[in-house]
């Protein structure tokens, strides 16, 4: 078998167009605010993508670049000032964030219903509730890709490789509201091919470079691959995705998979932000 190729910079424009159409017929522009400490290359880049999208569909978009050495005392007054913005309906603090500030005390001062990335523990919390407000863009991307395969997701063995607060959790909750059965793997997991090999859906998002390999995935699986990894040879997913696409059913292909969603439902989710606001 060869898979096909699920094409999530295709799919992107759809949802891209859907969310301009939903601005024009607004008769107030949504703001967003973007916040980049630092000068973390990979960042800049997801920054950068971010900023140029949003403004593409009319989005109004601030851009905060602030200081690797900014104390963080000074960030969390930056973010209190753009909670308090009327004009601003969505914020993200880019991250990671440099080593002497403490990530999570940030992320979770911003306002829950400005929280367009779905970090803070109020968003969190509505997922596992399955009260679902504002959800992280990564995850819900997974699950837009899984379903554009036209499968069922219900009863279907999901695994996710990856535990983090971004994506493998969420995704796992998702995964979970769709009915799946779902797995998380992670660094500790014993044996993972022993889980990934009865996956009828395998989420690679731990970040290790080509970690997914032929004899480990089950023929005819969806294959999603979240992972951006910048190596000697370029950049590679976490999957191995040439010796893969032999046995899966369907495979993201990186780049132009997972990333491209990753923005368009970020930018979907500053219009729901926006209905929180009303
Ligand atoms: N760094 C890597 N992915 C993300 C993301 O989805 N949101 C933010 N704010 N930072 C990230």
């Amino acid at each position: 078998m060869v898979a096909k190729i699920i094409d999530g910079k295709e799919l992107s424009k759809k949802i891209l167009e859907d969310v301009k159409k939903k601005i024009q017929q607004n008769n107030q522009k949504p703001g967003l605010a973007i916040v980049l400490v630092g000068n973390n290359p990979a960042s800049e880049i997801y920054v950068g993508l971010k900023e140029k999208k949003s403004k593409e569909l009319g989005i109004n978009c601030e851009r905060y670049d602030l200081d690797e050495l900014i104390s963080e005392e000074e960030l969390l007054n930056r973010v209190d000032e753009l909670n308090q913005k009327k004009d601003i309906h969505g914020i993200v603090v880019q991250l990671p964030l440099p080593q002497h500030i403490n990530d999570e005390l940030v992320v979770n001062s911003v306002l829950p219903h400005k929280d367009v990335d779905g970090f803070t523990p109020v968003n969190q919390g509505n997922l596992v509730n399955d009260n679902n407000m504002l959800v992280p863009a990564t995850a819900r991307a997974c699950i837009e890709l899984i379903k554009s395969t036209g499968t069922e997701i219900k009863g279907k063995n999901a695994v996710i490789i990856g535990r983090s607060k971004i994506v493998g959790k969420p995704v796992f909750l998702l995964l979970l509201q769709e009915n799946a059965t779902a797995t998380i793997c992670h660094s500790k997991t014993k044996n993972i091919a022993k889980h990934t090999k009865n996956a009828d859906i395998l989420i690679a998002a731990c970040g290790v470079p080509k970690l997914v390999k032929k004899d480990m995935v089950k023929e005819g699986a969806i294959v999603i691959d979240v992972g951006i990894n910048r190596t000697d040879e370029g950049i590679v997913g976490d999957v191995d995705y040439e010796n893969v696409k032999e046995v899966a059913g369907h495979i993201t292909p990186v780049p132009g998979g997972v990333g491209p969603m990753t923005i368009a439902l970020l930018l979907d989710n500053i219009l729901q932000a926006m209905e929180l606001h009303k």
